[in-house]
């Protein structure tokens, strides 16, 4: 390809609007315009990257077995109500009419329409398993579109349907997914890790994140450097950091803590170490009646260690918050303590409080909370002694560095990280809504297990970009480089051997299979430098007619510091040799 019959687009300065990196050098590398909020053109240099993207995944999928279709991006409203999800999904799902009327939306991912296509092509046993695929544009209205690709409004995303006769089989279904998975993030050569997620109301342990690790992602990734845990935030378990509860050997004593109303503040300034202060949430549930109005509400206070975060995903696991709860209201929480928030506690409650308090808070002695009294804590607090043992103790808290992996091999860290894919063990939950059966041996119907599977194919060019970058611009990893090789001839209209030179070596490149450009814009050596090395093309050959006197040309790969210089015949293996490497 010459840069004549292609599209370069460069801008010196990114849009203000561009938060990240990512963002930035993709509006500046002209790979994505901007056309709405969280909308963008591809263009050509950046839907050179979403084609690589796309390939390598295509290459995967179909290797494991998994068959492509393509299913509508505007689909009918009924199959959504028959799932439900015309009504629970929130405003991310963009519903709209056609001319007669009739309800339509806008596809954020293909469950119902893949199920309503299995119901009805997948009658026997015998067609079990299968697995459907599509790359397809989605679309979701995210409240806060942002960091460009990363987080858009639409999007391209490959999505995967597995179904299966039984779990035990939809499980394997699942594990030929994740491998797949494993294999096509190797060569897309990005660092990742798969992490164990959250299933939210499935339940089960199939869940499990694509993680690419980057200092500006949205996700905490924990996991264990000797041993191989990993997981999210939401779902790594945090063990107790006391085996046992030490014995009492403070009295109580409330304690005046004047303005002092976070933990870190009230440890300071009674000079003991924050790891002996608790901390106090309260939320709330309610329990409607038949006419779907408030018939009871429960307050309930959650005791955390004073260094620690609640973890509302695991809160919401819990026996009498599982249904759903909320953060309870100033006055809610007057009324239960006494007190407004800042000095609340488990001591002296004036209303019933069901109390919860994480593993290490239950093992703790001597310790300090609120005294439901503005301007005062208690400190040499003792269950037992001073309050009655909790209601439930439980894991409430997020891990942090250095605890212990609760596989029990090792420390825990935790590095940030961007969710590219998502593999899911879904269960009968479609199945079941859309009658999606299959005939067993004995000829009786039985509902299909299934698995769904994403990769956010566009996300994927941020995420790289977050991960490989500089001051000068991006570094692509070879395999989805919008082009492996550039030759950048210095002279390209003036030196007639300039040209011969690089057109003859851009020729045996691209016999060779190297994907390669060959800029003969004619811009200066300068400006030619700062576009590719902006738009982070691997390697770099330069042709000019002081080095052709010797034979010479430079190649310099993105990540040297300088260029090397080689004979113009052995330019062909070197550069193949560099993208190999
Ligand atoms: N708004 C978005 N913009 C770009 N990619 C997205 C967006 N939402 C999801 N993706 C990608 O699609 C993949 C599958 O989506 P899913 O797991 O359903 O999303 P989520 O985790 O947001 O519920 C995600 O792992 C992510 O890579
Ligand atoms: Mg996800």
């Amino acid at each position: 390809m010459k840069a004549s019959q292609f599209f370069v687009s460069t801008l010196k300065e990114a849009p203000a609007d561009a938060e990240v990196t990512s963002h930035q050098l993709m509006m500046r590398a002209g790979m994505i315009k901007r056309l709405g909020a969280g909308i963008y053109n591809y263009m050509p240099m950046g839907l050179r990257v979403i084609r690589k993207v796309e390939a390598i995944i295509r290459e995967e999928m179909n290797r494991a077995g998994a068959v492509e279709l393509l299913m509508p991006v505007v689909q009918p409203a009924e199959l959504w109500q028959e799932s439900g999800r015309f009504q629970a999904y929130g405003p991310e799902l963009l519903r709209m009419k056609d001319r007669h009327d009739r309800d339509f939306i806008i596809q954020p991912t293909s469950e119902e329409v893949v199920t309503d296509i299995a119901r009805q092509e997948l009658r026997s046993y015998k067609q079990l398993p299968r697995n459907f695929y599509h790359i397809q544009t989605k679309f979701r209205d995210e409240r806060r579109p942002r960091f460009g690709v990363m987080r858009g409004r639409e999007f391209t995303m490959k999505d995967a349907y597995s179904f299966d006769r039984d779990k035990d089989s939809a499980l394997k279904s699942y594990q030929v997914m994740f491998d797949a998975y494993k294999r096509i993030f190797d060569r897309f050569g990005l660092q990742y890790r798969a992490v164990a997620a959250d299933t939210g109301a499935i339940g089960g342990d199939a869940s499990h994140e694509f993680q690419v690790i980057a200092n500006t992602g949205e996700d905490a990734i924990v996991y264990c450097p000797t041993s191989d845990f990993a997981a999210n935030i939401e779902l790594a378990e945090a063990v107790a950091l006391t085996a046992q509860r030490g014995a009492a050997s403070q009295a109580l004593a409330k304690t005046p803590t004047p303005g002092k109303s976070t933990c870190a503040d009230v440890a300071a300034l009674l000079g003991v170490p924050l790891v002996q202060t608790v901390k106090s949430l309260v939320l709330a549930t309610d329990e409607k009646n038949d006419a779907g109005d408030i018939a009871k509400t429960t307050v309930w206070l959650l005791l955390v260690r004073g260094d620690h975060d609640l973890n509302e995903i695991k809160a919401g696991k819990l026996p009498g918050l599982k249904a759903g709860f909320r953060f309870a209201t100033i006055s809610e929480i007057e009324d239960h303590f006494g007190c407004k928030p800042g000095y609340l506690g488990p001591i002296g409650l004036k209303k019933p409080v069901r109390v919860v308090a994480d593993r290490t808070v239950a093992n703790m002695a001597d310790f300090v909370s609120g005294a439901n009294e503005a301007d005062f804590h208690y400190t040499g607090v003792n269950w037992g002694r001073d309050l009655p043992e909790p209601d439930l103790v439980a894991d409430i808290r997020n891990v942090v560095a250095g605890d212990p992996s609760p596989d029990g091999q090792g420390e825990l860290a935790i590095q940030r990280g961007i969710e590219v894919g998502h593999v899911f063990y879904l269960g009968t939950k479609y199945s079941k809504a859309m009658s999606a059966t299959y005939l067993d041996e004995t000829g009786k119907p039985q509902l299909m297990e299934m698995g769904c599977y994403g990769i956010g194919v566009t996300r994927i060019l941020g995420a790289a970009i977050e991960q490989n970058h500089d001051a000068r611009g991006i570094i692509w990893p070879a395999a989805i480089a919008p082009f492996a090789a550039v030759i950048c001839p210095i002279g390209y209209d003036r030196s007639a051997e300039v040209q011969a030179a690089a057109d003859q070596l851009h020729d045996e490149l691209a016999a060779a299979g190297v994907d390669v450009l060959l800029d003969n814009r004619g811009e200066r050596p300068g400006a030619m430098f700062a576009d590719w090395e902006l738009i982070g093309v691997p390697v770099r050959v330069v042709i000019s007619d002081r080095g052709l006197k010797e034979g010479l040309v430079e190649l310099q790969g993105r990540r040297d510091a300088e260029a090397s210089k080689l004979a113009l015949a052995e330019a062909v293996n070197a550069v193949k040799a560099r993208l190999a490497a």
